[in-house]
């Protein structure tokens, strides 16, 4: 059998890249105008990095990340998200200041060993942004504000924001302790990776996957009833922000995220049209210790997201979405003669120098043949130039869609193609 992509990887075809190009620039556009800078990393960094940052009890660490030796014996993972390479970056380049903020968005492929199914792919790709430098509610509601943005501008109403505290870091001793509490009484019941959780991260184990450990947390309390003070303040601060922006959420006092760093607010975004189990688009939080954790040597709180983008366009084609990709209009060059293509070859070239999408065929097709592939490839114009026209320094120009046809002098193309093709 011929070489096959891998398991849970997908070759992205033409046209659907079409489709991909334009929601990235979307999304470049869109965090732009919040002020937000691009930042690219590797796809592949010391496996340290992400064990420090993400949580060796998580899934993602604990089972999901590709990782191998060099040849030099180092341990290398494929980035199984971006949050933590662009903290390492930020650091190692020293991007910013005490007191400052900086806003940097990216978008890539990432890498997880899950089960591949509808909406779970081993290499997926996100497009998320960090805010940097802020502990202010007002950046956790300006970055849910930016994400809702993203959906609804693209027509994707059949959304919901879900949103939860998971307290700060200070607070952490006592919310652990409370849970191991709750926990003890039924801890016999757990399932195994939970009975790990219990002692080392009890917060996991209300992100379990196992039905039994479910019901558990199911009739445990949530989070709300733990968090006390100034993590209860920013909470409803950033509530007020939601609701006075008119921002549909709905508070899931049970929800944790899969990445051990964040601290206070959480928040996802749901499909409230069933995507084959996979309605979670979009996920994100806050993360104020972060940043310290990886030794820099003073306090950049964050919040931020990502997006599933391979989550959103499956979505958008079940809702039979058609984005509104902008092409230029396309011009066709034809040959009537064998020895008419070399000399077309320059009238193209001074076309695409005036930014002009040209095509000329490239397998010696007949003229008749060439009409039909332009329309073919839906070209907007034919241009015809055999010998005669060339030796009168003219052109014939057909509108392909209105079959209007039209004789041009060839010093007059480009101002003509420029007023028709703006
Ligand atoms: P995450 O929730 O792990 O967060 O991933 C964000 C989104 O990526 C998910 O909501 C989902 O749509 C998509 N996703 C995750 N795994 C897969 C997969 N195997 N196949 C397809 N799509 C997937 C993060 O990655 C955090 N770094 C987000 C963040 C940024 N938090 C703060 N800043």
């Amino acid at each position: 059998m011929s070489i096959q992509a891998l398991r849970g990887t997908h070759d992205i075809l033409p046209p659907s890249t079409d489709i991909w190009r334009a929601l990235e620039t979307y999304s470049a556009d869109l965090f732009s105008s919040f002020g937000y800078k691009e930042l690219r990393t590797p796809i592949f960094e010391s496996t340290e990095l992400f064990q420090r940052t993400i949580g060796e009890n998580t899934d993602i660490v604990s089972k999901e990340m590709y990782t191998f030796n060099d040849r030099k014996n180092r341990s290398i993972t494929l980035r199984p998200e971006g949050t933590a390479s662009i903290a390492r970056s930020v650091i190692q380049h020293k991007l910013i200041q005490p007191g400052q903020s900086l806003k940097l968005y990216y978008t890539g492929p990432m890498f997880r060993y899950e089960r591949p199914q509808a909406g779970r792919q081993r290499q997926f790709h996100q497009t998320g942004l960090e805010c940097l430098g802020s502990s202010h509610y007002m950046a956790d509601v300006e970055v849910i504000q930016i994400l809702y943005r993203w959906f609804s501008g693209l027509g994707l109403g059949d959304i919901k924001i879900v949103l939860n505290t998971t307290g700060s870091l200070s607070s952490r001793p006592k919310i652990t302790e409370t849970m191991r509490q709750w926990l003890t009484p039924v801890k016999a019941s757990l399932c195994e990776d939970c009975q790990t959780r219990f002692h080392k991260n009890v917060l996991r184990i209300y992100d379990c996957k196992v039905k039994s450990c479910r019901e558990i947390v199911d009739t445990l309390p949530g989070f709300l009833e733990l968090i006390e003070g100034e993590d209860l303040e920013h909470f409803k601060n950033v509530k007020q922000g939601l609701t006075a922006l008119g921002l549909p959420f709905e508070v899931s006092p049970k929800c944790v995220r899969g990445l051990d760093y964040y601290t206070r607010t959480i928040f996802e975004i749901h499909s409230t049209l069933d995507q084959d189990g996979q309605s979670v688009l979009a996920g994100g939080g806050r993360y104020d210790q972060l940043y310290q954790d990886m030794q820099n040597p003073f306090a950049i709180p964050a919040v931020g997201f990502a997006i599933g983008m391979e989550r959103v366009i499956s979505l958008l084609d079940t809702q039979k979405h058609h984005l509104v990709i902008s092409e230029k209009p396309l011009l066709a060059i034809l040959c009537p003669e064998e020895s008419d293509y070399a000399a077309n070859l320059n009238l193209a070239q001074t076309l695409r120098s005036a930014r002009i999408r040209v095509e000329m065929d490239i397998l010696g097709r007949n003229l008749k043949s060439q009409m039909k592939w332009a329309s073919k490839i839906k070209a907007d114009f034919a241009l015809i130039q055999g010998s005669t026209e060339r030796d009168q320094k003219k052109c014939i120009v057909k509108n392909l869609n209105s079959f209007e046809t039209q004789e041009l002098n060839v010093d007059q193309l480009s101002q003509w193609a420029n007023q028709i093709f703006k």
